[in-house]
């Protein structure tokens, strides 16, 4: 188990798009076993590779903490409806922001054993496919964003106060 440095926004390896995994080398497996590590350690719910600085299309996803996913060259075929809602980064740490994404998405990916799958999500499981996928493809969420990034602080005040 190892858990390993996430980069952070203004690290140019976040913009770059990854390259196609081609070949499941116990490199590769290490990396995927180190990303759900990390992921679980931070409390996040999803990890792209280029968040720990390697440029490979593979993303890990769970949503409930006993979900995991591992999404090797995973790519989106079908979408449909809309949220608008919070979201956050492990690579921006602290910060929030409302992003408009579909509620309903499918995607094709290998797993860890490079056979093709499908999965399927509504809600916060769709969010965080897209905000992964983007990752990918050197996109971060801070580029969606409608209107200011807040502070996760500030928000979970405020939700306080409404209470
Ligand atoms: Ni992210």
């Amino acid at each position: 188990m190892a858990i390993r440095t996430i980069r952070e926004i203004g690290d140019d390896i976040l913009t770059k798009k990854c390259k196609e995994v081609k070949e499941l080398t116990p490199r590769v497996q290490e990396l995927i076993e180190d990303m759900f590590d990390t992921m679980y350690a931070t409390n996040g719910v999803g990890l792209a590779a280029p968040q720990v600085g390697i440029l490979k299309r593979i993303v890990v996803i769970d949503t409930t903490g006993e979900d995991p996913h591992v999404l090797i060259n995973p790519r989106i075929i079908e979408t449909d409806g809309e949220q608008t809602g919070h979201e956050g980064c492990l690579s921006v740490p602290g910060k929030t922001g409302v992003v408009t994404r579909p509620n309903h998405v499918k995607a094709i990916a290998l797993n860890e054993k490079m056979e093709e799958y499908e999965l399927e999500g509504m809600e916060l499981l769709a969010r965080c496919i897209c905000h992964e996928l983007d990752h990918l493809d050197g996109v971060m969420y801070t580029e969606k964003v409608e209107g200011d990034l807040m502070n996760l602080e500030d928000l979970e005040q405020e939700a306080e106060e409404e209470e």
